[in-house]
């Protein structure tokens, strides 16, 4: 892990709340793993004084790419929308751990996403079809189909994509953890992989644990450093400890984490 000055190569809006920005950071490129993640300075000065956590979208070590996928949703994701092409932004990374590919070892995987909380797992899916060995079924909730719009045509050919929405505008009409918990049987999967709000990272930890399949989630607990230092991302275990999500995760095993 060190501190860059990333490039920004160009920021891509996606509907009027999400956005993708391509940064030049060789070294993070080409060590990155699915489902670990960035902390970003959004601004020069001191307000917001906290860096802003983002989990790696995509990269590209061959041309020393990485991107991130984020939601405004405040004032630090409003200013990194207005950061310009050209300019640097101070990152630090790659942060934690992420999600291991063997645990799916050649079976099929479904993977649950939240929202945005579907950055790591389009990393993951696509890290996936580099090896050709899994077949991933992508379900994605939201509350409308506005931000599923943000997510078209940003799939790989090996996923196949099922849409869920809170208001029926799109898909499944009801919570994605309803549609995964309809369609589990017949996957039969051999792991689930989910990021996403809590609520429903713990009904998908709940589906996976009855029906017997490993689970992994990537906790977005708030952050401050981002590095260990502060215990401000303390999670408890069912086996007592409190672990640091930004060192020991964010990607932890469902069955580890005390819901
Ligand atoms: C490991 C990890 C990976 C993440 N990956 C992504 C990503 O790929 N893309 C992305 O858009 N966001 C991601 N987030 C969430 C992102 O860090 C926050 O949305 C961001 O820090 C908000 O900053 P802000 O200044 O715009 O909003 P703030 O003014 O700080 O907060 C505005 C609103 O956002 C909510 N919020 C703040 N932080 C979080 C959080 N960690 N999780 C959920 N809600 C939050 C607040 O409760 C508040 O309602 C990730 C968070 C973590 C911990
Ligand atoms: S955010 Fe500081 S220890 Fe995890």
């Amino acid at each position: 892990m060190r501190e860059y000055e990333a490039g920004i190569i160009r920021t891509e809006r996606r509907g009027s709340a999400v956005f993708i920005m391509h940064l030049s950071c060789g070294e993070i490129a080409r060590t990155v793993t699915p489902g670990q993640f960035v902390q970003v300075r959004v601004c020069d000065g001191t307000d917001p004084f906290l860096r802003r956590t983002f989990s790696v979208y995509g990269s590209d070590p061959e041309r020393g790419q990485i991107k991130l996928m984020v939601e405004i949703v405040g004032r630090g994701t409003e200013l990194l929308s207005s950061v310009n092409r050209g300019e640097c932004l101070n990152i630090i990374g790659p942060l934690g751990k992420g999600f291991h590919l063997d645990h799916a070892g050649s079976g099929s995987c479904i993977l649950v996403a939240g929202g945005v909380g579907a950055a790591p797992l389009f990393f993951l899916s696509d890290s996936m079809a580099d090896r050709q060995k899994n077949q991933a079924v992508f379900m994605i909730g939201a509350r409308t189909a506005e931000i599923h719009r943000a997510f078209e045509g940003l799939f790989n050919e090996h996923v196949t994509v099922v849409k869920a929405t809170d208001d029926g505008s799109l898909g499944y009409h009801g919570f994605v953890t309803g549609l995964l918990e309809e369609q589990v049987g017949s996957i039969n999967p051999e792991v689930i992989y989910t990021c996403g709000p809590h609520p429903m990272m713990k009904a998908v930890a709940a589906v996976a644990h009855k029906a017997g399949i490993r689970c992994f989630i990537s906790l977005e607990q708030r952050m401050a450093c981002g590095i260990g230092a502060c215990y401000g991302c303390a999670v408890p275990l069912t086996d007592g400890r409190m672990v640091r999500s930004c060192v020991e995760g964010p990607v932890f095993d469902a069955d580890e984490v005390k819901w």
